[in-house]
């Protein structure tokens, strides 16, 4: 196996070596002063079930970031399959909303249509995570439809393989 040691000069092969790592992904939405921003997000992963904890991890570098760090809720949505437009939407843009048919959760939260599944959270600690910080939300309720995910991996998206 090829040896990665991150630091100075090492980033991009860090970065690589992390982008091993396959996950799902998530748009995460909260209401700013300026109206509703959401965010495309792979750092999500569950944490606690007793209290019902999750995280995610938005970029200090993001135009979004202190935003969602002064939130003190949000929806964290899981993409399926067929939305790769909403990542890409929200990975260039926090503030297009535009053609959804948006709804909203009881506390106001902005619902992307079509998502597998939906995290109704506030927000119950925020950590240090170097260039990152951890978003640590707690779950006021989930939503969830049958269908496939959307995947990450590499850089590049694609669908659940079954080996049933
Ligand atoms: C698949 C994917 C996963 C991402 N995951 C995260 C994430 O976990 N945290 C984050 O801060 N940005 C993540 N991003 C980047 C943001 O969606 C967005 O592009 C970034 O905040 C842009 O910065 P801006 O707000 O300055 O325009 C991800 C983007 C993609 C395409």
């Amino acid at each position: 196996m090829d040896q990665i040691t991150p630091g100075p000069g090492g980033e991009r092969d860090f970065r690589a070596a992390l982008a091993h790592y396959a996950t799902g992904v998530t748009v995460v939405t909260a209401r700013s002063d300026r109206g509703p921003i959401g965010i495309t997000a792979n750092s999500f992963t569950s944490v606690s079930l007793d209290p019902p904890l999750v995280l995610w991890c938005p970029a200090r570098a993001s135009a979004r970031f202190p935003a969602f760090v002064a939130a003190d809720r949000y929806a964290i949505h899981v993409l399926a399959a067929d939305q790769l437009d909403l990542c890409r939407r929200f990975a260039r843009a926090g503030e297009d909303f535009s053609g959804l048919a948006m709804t909203a959760t009881p506390e106001g939260l902005p619902i992307l249509p079509g998502c597998l599944a939906r995290f109704d959270c506030t927000a119950e600690a925020v950590h240090e995570g170097g260039d990152h910080a951890i978003l640590v939300g707690r779950v006021l309720r989930a939503s969830v439809r049958k269908g496939e995910p959307l995947l990450f991996w590499d850089g590049r998206y694609g669908d659940f393989l079954h080996h049933d």
